[in-house]
């Protein structure tokens, strides 16, 4: 495949959600979301590939080389035929053999991120799957392409929503309540995109009816060097805490600096202290995100709400930048006769990938389609790196033999609409799917 094959698809899918400001509004159950959903469902059906919409509202696009010899796969219903209500219907599990591969991502963004973080791991798939067809490709199995819903949790909070509930990672009854910034609610969000979220929940015998699943996704921070693709080795741990700071609100004009219960300080603190205990530990640690209220210029806030990621190599690492964190800011908080809680919101432990697949990838793509494309020839095998990224391949690795390739992204920047990947490198990342594609399934 060449950068203008890429390109061409590409094109059709860029403009949706591109912001006027810069980067990408695309959040899950927008009029976006639903345009890129639409988009996904025409792509699905110029190939005909049949359409599944989940109990969670991911999508997925079979190639199902049994339903096209007249016998579907026994596990899966015809298109649509997901329950929308209760616990999914025991079906039989297809021997190993017979289980599908799926590929995909999302289509989600945190605000104004940028183009390629989810959709290029579902432009590739539609493009693999181009590819291993006009070849000729016969799967032994399925080739599923999928999208998975509020990955970034961009909009409710909570990362990889989608496919938490498929896993039963999280409680659906938490998750119907989560909240946007304007108060809406999933439950809420989900009807009024026309979405059932009376139906989300476990998804078990989906789950156990995939052989592997292979997320191909932009590399974060320029660490591919001269390689256009790599591997992933490994997910740190992760997590987002809620910080909550009280306080009271006061003129700004008339209240003595000693009267003052004044929540910003402390908040004003605590983002240097997480900055502190990262560099300290030798992790990360971002205060993004924050809320204040009533939000005047000319009152002193009552309260602020701030939003904690922090990410570490390991768990302890990740526990020692907690734990100095909160200890140190509850020490000001008292100085500052203020109130300060945290509360978990999302803890994502280590992800290890399954090691015979990521070897067998990368040694695959060392000697294969990926490598004629490295400056200075073929290397033996392509890069295998971690990432301090969290995805839906982190969260299905607990079930399903997983793996994640990184496509180059020259400038490093991610989540902001400085993030690239040249059209070249994308088609090494195409070339590079189809090649696993064919080798798990064909
Ligand atoms: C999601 O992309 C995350 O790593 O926050
Ligand atoms: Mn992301
Ligand atoms: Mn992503
Ligand atoms: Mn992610």
């Amino acid at each position: 495949m060449d950068g203008v094959d890429f390109r061409r698809l590409w094109d059709e899918l860029a403009p949706i959600g591109r912001a006027e400001a810069g980067g990408y509004l695309r959040f899950s159950w927008s009029d976006a979301d639903l345009a890129c959903r639409d988009w996904f469902r025409a792509q699905a059906a110029a190939r005909d590939l049949r359409l599944e919409t989940d109990r969670n509202g991911n999508l997925f696009a079979w190639w199902d080389p049994d339903a096209e010899a007249g016998e579907p796969n026994p596990a899966f219903g015809a298109a649509d035929t997901s329950p929308r209500t209760g616990e999914a219907a025991p079906a039989a599990r297809p021997d190993d053999d017979r289980r599908a591969v799926l590929t995909g991502s999302h289509f989600d963004s945190v605000p104004h991120g940028g183009a390629y973080d989810g959709p290029l791991g579902i432009v590739s798939a539609f493009l693999a799957v181009d590819r291993l067809r006009a070849e000729g490709a016969e799967p032994k199995r399925p080739i599923v392409i999928g999208a998975f819903t509020e990955e970034e949790g961009g909009r409710f909070g909570v990362p990889c929503l989608g496919s938490r509930l498929m896993a039963g990672a999280i409680d659906p009854d938490r998750a119907r309540a989560l909240t946007d910034t304007g108060g809406t609610t999933l439950a809420q969000a989900m009807r009024e995109a026309g979405a059932d979220p009376d139906a989300l929940g476990p998804d078990p015998e989906r789950l156990a009816n995939l052989g592997a699943f292979v997320e191909l996704h932009i590399e974060q921070g320029r660490n591919l060097g001269d390689a256009p693709v790599g591997v992933a080795s490994a997910i740190w741990p992760h997590g987002r805490w809620r910080l909550t700071f009280t306080g009271a609100a006061d003129h700004a004009g008339t209240t003595r600096l000693p009267d003052r219960r004044d929540p910003m300080l402390t908040f004003a603190f605590a983002v240097l202290a997480a900055r502190k205990e990262a560099r300290l530990a030798d992790g990360l640690a971002t205060i993004g995100r924050v809320a204040v209220e009533p939000n005047a210029t000319n009152a002193i806030a009552a309260k602020v709400t701030a939003w904690l990621d922090s990410r570490a190599a390991d768990a302890a690492t990740l526990e020692a930048i907690l734990s100095g964190f909160e200890s140190k800011v509850r020490d000001r908080a008292e100085r500052d006769g203020t109130g300060f809680a945290i509360a978990p919101e999302s803890e994502t432990p280590i992800v290890e990938f399954d090691t015979g697949l990521r070897d067998r990838i990368a040694t695959l793509l060392g000697e294969g389609a990926a490598s004629d494309r490295v400056p200075g020839g073929a290397r033996e095998r392509a890069p295998v790196l971690p990432t301090g990224a969290g995805h839906d391949a982190g969260v299905l690795a607990a079930h399903v033999p997983t793996a994640m390739l990184f496509v180059r992204n020259p400038t490093g920047v991610s989540h902001a609409p400085g993030e690239s990947a040249s059209d070249e490198d994308c088609a090494a990342g195409v070339d590079a799917l189809a090649a696993v594609l064919r080798d798990l399934a064909c």
